[in-house]
């Protein structure tokens, strides 16, 4: 659980997630924006502190001391979008992705670099050492941000709308050198995104969030072909190949004030067309448990959950 102070009342951003990403897997995170997708990748990156619950890697609790956070960090890479000001616009593109070795003191700075903007597709990267980056397009600059974090040779990429603001061609780009870092380096990875599409494209299973709670999880083909929770059915209908739009009234979700019951049924269209029973309204859903296989929050949809674990986030 991760809860955030906001005006005077408790913002509960991740409200019991168990969420396990194993080996060389890609999850992909969804849900609109707000609903938490960033505070629970900041958590797991020990850059944000659970309330309640834990974050493990390897089988091992997060240590938030100095020393045991920084061999974590080197594990586990952020890669943010670019456009959103994660390359300074005064650093060449060597000083950026130099940048996490330095501070880890690795040995071959040069080497490593080289190495990193290689494997992120940026050939012959002694070509793109000396750019500054208002001198690349979009993809390339990308290309720099996961360079950064390939640089330190991490196990795991938590992607925070990793492809949100390039053009369709180049996302395909970015998205097929996710997929294959996967293949070539054994990389898993976290892919956050409000864009069901992209996870079609690229997860092996899917994770959707509403207001704090995985309400669905699942394997993709599963969770995408044949989505059981009515948030999940709504998100999708979206999509430009789906049939008929679902359109979700209500408020918009506010972590300051989660409804009681279900906590979509404010919003439900299976409520709203007289679908609901007591339980939607009243009886609070147990939490979902971090295993692989498909799995759903929901009173009118089948019950495939168990007791909560005890390190839900
Ligand atoms: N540092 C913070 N302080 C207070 N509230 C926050 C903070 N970070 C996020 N929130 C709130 O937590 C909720 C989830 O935000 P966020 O994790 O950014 O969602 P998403 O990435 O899915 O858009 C939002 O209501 C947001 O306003
Ligand atoms: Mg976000």
């Amino acid at each position: 659980m991760v809860e955030f102070a906001s005006r005077g009342r408790r913002a509960r951003a991740v409200d019991n997630v168990n969420l396990a990403v194993g080996p060389g897997e890609i999850v992909a995170l969804v849900g609109e924006s707000g609903c938490g997708k960033t505070t629970l990748a900041r958590t797991l990156l020990g850059l944000e502190r659970p309330t309640s619950g834990q974050v493990s890697y390897d089988g091992t609790p997060l240590n938030y001391t100095g020393r045991r956070l920084r061999a974590f960090r080197r594990q586990v890479q952020l890669v943010l979008q670019d456009p959103m000001g994660s390359l300074n616009p005064r650093q060449t593109v060597y000083e950026a992705v130099a940048e996490g070795p330095r501070i880890h003191g690795l040995a071959d700075e040069e080497a490593v670099v080289a190495s990193a903007l290689s494997r992120a597709g940026l050939r012959p990267p002694e070509r793109f050492f000396l750019r500054y980056p208002h001198e690349l397009s979009g993809g390339q600059r990308q290309r720099v941000v996961i360079a950064g974090a390939l640089a330190l040779s991490p196990k795991v990429l938590i992607a925070d709308e990793p492809v949100a603001s390039l053009d369709a061609s180049v996302r395909g780009e970015i998205l097929s050198l996710l997929l294959r870092l996967r293949d070539e380096l054994g990389l898993a990875a976290l892919v956050v995104t409000h864009d069901l599409g992209l996870a079609w494209n690229i997860a092996d299973r899917v994770a959707v969030m509403y207001l704090g709670r995985i309400v669905e999880s699942g394997p993709t083909e599963q969770v995408l072909t044949n989505p059981q929770h009515p948030y999940t059915q709504a998100l999708l209908s979206v999509l430009p190949e789906s049939p008929e739009r679902i359109v979700l009234t209500g408020e918009p979700p506010d972590p300051t004030r989660i409804p009681t019951g279900c906590r979509f049924h404010p919003r439900c269209q299976l409520v709203a067309a007289g679908k609901a029973t007591d339980a939607c309204t009243t009886t609070t859903l147990p939490v979902l448990p971090p295993t692989t296989s498909s799995q759903v929050a929901c009173h009118l949809a089948p019950v495939t959950t168990g007791p909560p674990a005890p390190s839900a986030i």
